[in-house]
């Protein structure tokens, strides 16, 4: 049984009410929090080992101390709620279920960086969690919990909630401060990294959701404790949401010791692969990470059991590992088509490519175009070995990750599942009418 910390009360009734939440426990760790200086806290959160949730894992105690602090400029946490990664709804979760534990860890979070103007930048798509969240900050201000002199601490906070318009490059943090300014969300370079220059040129932390969610756990049970929780540098608890063919779709709150075995086919988590297929591989941390085939996702190279942690998600680098990612879990059972499966994310790619740099706006389009052909039963061996191409010289060539996020699936796909494409080229007209899996199982 996993240890819950975020969503240990999720399932209480009216929890996304102040007065429930309040009478959980709620805003004790914030009350907690404001009697302590801000250096102790954040001390308790590098000691917790809190990795970045939204999918890069860097430590968020570490960004928090790069924080710069000249004199007299106004610094500011902006909260990435752009939850736009395929596969990934977790944070959607909880802020529509547990609106006041994001708003209490802003809380915490602010008073600790010296924010008193902080920020929800919030995916378009998801139109009716403002709403939740502008209820909640009315009802945390009511309380005394933002507002002037918070507890009579003479600490102040407001929280605004920007809602995005749709475009998944504004997930990238410094097109999303480019947004929140008002501006085309495309990316900088980075350095300057936000905690130096952020919004409007001021020193600012972008931290996800479920990082800012997690440090009211952090100050109610203690860094060291919470850092006893998982395993190595996967500390604590992470959430997954799990999609694709399983059971149980859903968010699950684990706790980064079990095996994937267990949380794919546990009762407890996905609840095994529907009408007894076999499973062909699985996407483990959103679109953007490695897939991986069954063999090498059960088991690592080495043949020890793989777990849902960041280590060993990585284990052999990405020739047989994947990553954690922003902890979107997609599985694909044996009738899934790798090859068309890869081109749907071609297409996601080249669509949201802002198109500030050609490796990334010319490569995505056209790994999309061979990709398509090679589908359709119109393509050459040549063309495996042109995807494989572009995508290398897409990789490390571009101003943000996007670039690296397009060229990754289409590696992996390719490394792992060449007799796909090669089936693809050999089979044109049965690559017309059917999917390789189907075909083949
Ligand atoms: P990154 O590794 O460049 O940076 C991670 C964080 O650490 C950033 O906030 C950055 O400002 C900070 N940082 C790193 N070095 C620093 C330094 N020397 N000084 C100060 N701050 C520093 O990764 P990035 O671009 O922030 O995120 C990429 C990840 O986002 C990918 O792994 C992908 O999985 C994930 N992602 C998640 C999505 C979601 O919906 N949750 C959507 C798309 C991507
Ligand atoms: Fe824009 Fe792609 Fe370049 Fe990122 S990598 S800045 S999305 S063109």
């Amino acid at each position: 049984m996993s240890k819950k910390l975020l969503l240990k009360n999720a399932h209480i009734e009216g929890i996304r009410y102040f007065e429930t939440y309040r009478k959980h426990g709620g805003y004790e760790a914030a009350e907690k929090a404001l009697k302590m200086k801000p250096e102790e806290i954040l001390e308790e959160v590098k000691t917790s080992g809190l990795r970045g949730r939204g999918g890069a894992g860097f430590p968020t105690g570490m960004k928090w101390s790069f924080l710069a602090k000249p004199e007299g400029v106004p610094r500011h946490l902006v909260v990435n709620a752009d939850e736009s990664e395929p596969g990934t709804f977790k944070d959607r979760y909880l802020m529509e279920f547990l609106p006041h534990l994001l708003i209490e860890g802003m809380l915490i979070s602010s008073y600790t960086l010296g924010s008193n103007t902080s920020y929800i930048y919030i995916r378009g798509e998801y139109s009716w969690i403002p709403d939740i969240l502008e209820e909640a900050i009315e009802e945390a201000k009511a309380a005394g919990f933002l507002g002037k002199n918070i507890l009579g601490t003479g600490f102040d906070l407001e929280i605004y909630v920007q809602r995005g318009a749709g475009a998944y490059i504004c997930g990238e943090e410094t097109a999303l401060l480019e947004s929140l300014e008002g501006r085309r969300g495309n990316p900088r370079l980075k350095p300057p990294f936000p905690a130096v220059k952020g919004l409007w040129e001021r020193p600012t932390v972008v931290n996800n959701v479920e990082s800012i969610a997690a440090v009211v756990p952090i100050i109610e049970i203690g860094g060291a404790e919470y850092a006893k929780i998982g395993v190595g540098r996967s500390t604590g608890t992470k959430l997954i949401s799990a999609c694709g063919n399983i059971n149980k779709p859903g968010v699950y709150e684990i706790d980064m010791t079990i095996t994937v075995e267990e949380f794919i086919y546990s009762d407890e988590y996905c609840g095994g692969i529907p009408n007894g297929k076999k499973l062909k591989a699985c996407i483990p941390g959103g679109s953007s990470v490695p897939i991986v085939p069954a063999n090498l996702l059960l088991k690592t190279i080495n043949g020890e059991p793989r777990y849902m942690n960041y280590e060993s998600l990585a284990d052999g680098g990405f020739a047989t590992g994947t990553m954690m990612g922003s902890g979107g879990f997609i599985v694909l059972d044996e009738d899934q088509c790798v090859v068309n499966h890869t081109m749907t994310l071609a297409r996601f790619y080249n669509h949201e490519s802002c198109g500030q740099c050609t490796p990334c706006r010319e490569g995505t389009g056209w790994m999309y175009k061979i990709l398509k052909k090679i589908e359709k039963g119109e393509g050459k061996m040549e063309d495996i070995d042109l995807l494989w191409d572009i995508q290398r010289k897409i990789e490390g060539n571009t101003i943000c990750p996007l670039g690296d996020a397009a060229a990754w699936p289409v590696a992996a796909a390719i490394r792992h599942f060449r007799d796909e494409f090669e089936w693809h080229v050999n089979n044109p007209e049965l690559s017309q009418t059917q999917n390789y899996g189907i075909a083949n199982y």
